[in-house]
């Protein structure tokens, strides 16, 4: 995409870009301000879309950037967590929707969670669905996340499967931005 394409600017004015310095936020047990959510300020309404750079992303690493005043956890899994996520039934989770914004009302398999058909890419939205605490990441007894809140346990897609959230995390509107998978786009 040129932005010289569009000299009023007005499309580059909504984008950020995020590098995995830059963009990076801890991650912890902390409630995320319930303030931060409510009332943006005026840059981070702003921040419709934003462009993240994962290719410095490993395998088995997860990336956090701050969204729209939320983190985003952009998790590139390995071999295992996808084999473990791709075993599950739907009559062993407690949420059966996939809680994807690409794929609505679709049904929550492994494969309706991730960004990319092999299932390496994970992202969500990585507020606790019980009452907003942030899960901590490859914990619990799912291997996925785990929210010491109140103790909910998520898979490694993400899966609400023990605890008191009711949904699973969220997956925001992604995408890649190219074949070579080193940017995706949020929102
Ligand atoms: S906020 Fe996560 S379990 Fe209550």
């Amino acid at each position: 995409m040129s932005h010289a394409e569009n000299p009023a600017g007005t499309r580059r004015d909504f984008l950020y870009y995020a590098t995995a310095g830059a963009g990076a936020v801890a991650t912890g047990a902390a409630v995320w301000p319930l303030v931060n959510q409510m009332n943006p300020s005026a840059d981070t309404r702003a921040l419709a879309s934003i462009y993240v750079d994962v290719s410095g992303v490993q395998t088995g690493t997860q990336l956090t950037v701050k969204w729209r005043g939320k983190p985003v956890f952009i998790r590139r899994r390995t071999q295992d967590e996808i084999d473990a996520g791709r075993a599950v039934q739907l009559t062993d989770l407690i949420d059966k929707n996939a809680e994807n914004a690409n794929k609505p009302g679709a049904e929550a398999t492994d494969e309706n969670r991730t960004l990319d058909a092999e299932g390496e890419w994970l992202v969500m939205i990585g507020v606790c669905t019980h009452l907003g605490c942030v899960p901590l990441g490859q914990q619990g007894e799912f291997g996925g996340w785990f929210c010491p809140c109140h103790g909910s346990h998520y898979d490694t897609a993400g899966r609400i499967r023990k605890g008191p959230a009711p949904r699973n995390l969220d997956v925001p509107l992604v995408q890649f931005t190219d074949d070579s998978k080193s940017t995706i786009l949020l929102g």
